[in-house]
C-alpha cells in the first residue's frame, strides 16, 4: 500500500545496496568487526524498493528484519561481500555501499580456539580489498556509484578524497562524533557530496528520511543521464 502512494521514480532500475558490518574471523569463536547496525543500508534498500526499483541487499550480520520485496543475500566477511557485489555489479544501474567493510582481517585464521599465553599477544592483519574502489574502476557510463564515509575529523577533505579517489558519483559523509549520528543510531547527520560539485548538508534526521534524500539525488542524476 505504501508503494502505491510513493512516486515510482526508480521503476525499471536494478539497485544493489550493501549494509551492516563485516566479520573477520580470528579463530572458531572470535572475530574482528565494528559497530555498524545496518540500519542505514536497510533503510536505503526499503526506500529504493518503495520507489519501484528491483533491489538486492548484500548484508553483513545485522539484527534487522529484511525489508519486504528485497532480495537479501547474507555474507560475513569482506571477502564474501566482495564476491557477492562483483557477481551482480554488471547487471545493476545503481550501487549504494552503506556497509562498514573491515579494512583488515586477521592474516591467519586458526582452525582451533587460540589459548591464552603470556601477558601480551600480537595479531597480524592483512589488508582487505576495497570493494567500492574496485567498482569505481569497473563502472560503465550508465552506472551510478554511491559511497559512504564515516569520519571523526577533516570531514570535507576526507569526503572529497574518497569521492574522486574511488570514482564515485555521490558520497554520503557523516561525522560519527556528532550526537545522534552514524553507527548504531536511528538518526544520522550527513553531508552529500556530488561529483557535480553540489554539497547538501542535512540536519539530524531519521535514517529513513536520510535514505529518501540520498535516493532523491541519485534519481535526479539517473534521470538526467537517460536524457
Ligand atoms: N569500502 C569498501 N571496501 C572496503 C572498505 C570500504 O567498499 N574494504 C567502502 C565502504 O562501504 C564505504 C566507503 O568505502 O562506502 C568508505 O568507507 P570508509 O571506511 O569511510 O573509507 P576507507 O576508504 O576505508 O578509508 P578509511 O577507513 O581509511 O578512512
Ligand atoms: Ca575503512
Amino acid at each position: 500500500i505504501e508503494k502505491l502512494v510513493t512516486p515510482q521514480d526508480l521503476a525499471g532500475l536494478d539497485v544493489l545496496v550493501t549494509a551492516g558490518p563485516t566479520r573477520e574471523p580470528l579463530d572458531p569463536v572470535r572475530y574482528l568487526s565494528n559497530r555498524s547496525s545496518g540500519k542505514m543500508g536497510y533503510a536505503l534498500a526499503r526506500a529504493a524498493f518503495l520507489r519501484g526499483a528491483r533491489v538486492r541487499l548484500v548484508t553483513g550480520p545485522a539484527h534487522l528484519m529484511p525489508p519486504p520485496g528485497v532480495e537479501v543475500q547474507r555474507v560475513e566477511t569482506a571477502g564474501e561481500m566482495y564476491e557477492a557485489v562483483l557477481q551482480h555489479f554488471d547487471s545493476v544501474d545503481l550501487v549504494i555501499k552503506a556497509a562498514a567493510v573491515a579494512d583488515y582481517r586477521p592474516g591467519e585464521v586458526s582452525p582451533q580456539k587460540i589459548k591464552k599465553q603470556g601477558q601480551a599477544m600480537q595479531i597480524e592483519l592483512a589488508r582487505n580489498p576495497d570493494i567500492l574502489a574496485e567498482l569505481g574502476r569497473r563502472k560503465k557510463a550508465h552506472q551510478l556509484l554511491v559511497g559512504f564515509a564515516a569520519e571523526t575529523n577533516d570531514l570535507e577533505q576526507n569526503a572529497l578524497a574518497k569521492l574522486t579517489g574511488k570514482n564515485l558519483d555521490l558520497l554520503v559523509a557523516n561525522d560519527v562524533t556528532l550526537p545522534g549520528a552514524g553507527f548504531d543510531h536511528d538518526t544520522n547527520v550527513v553531508r552529500i557530496f556530488g561529483r557535480d560539485g553540489v554539497v547538501e548538508a542535512l540536519p539530524l534526521m531519521d535514517k529513513n528520511r536520510v535514505a529518501q534524500k540520498i535516493l532523491d539525488r541519485a534519481a535526479k542524476l539517473l534521470q538526467s543521464r537517460q536524457g
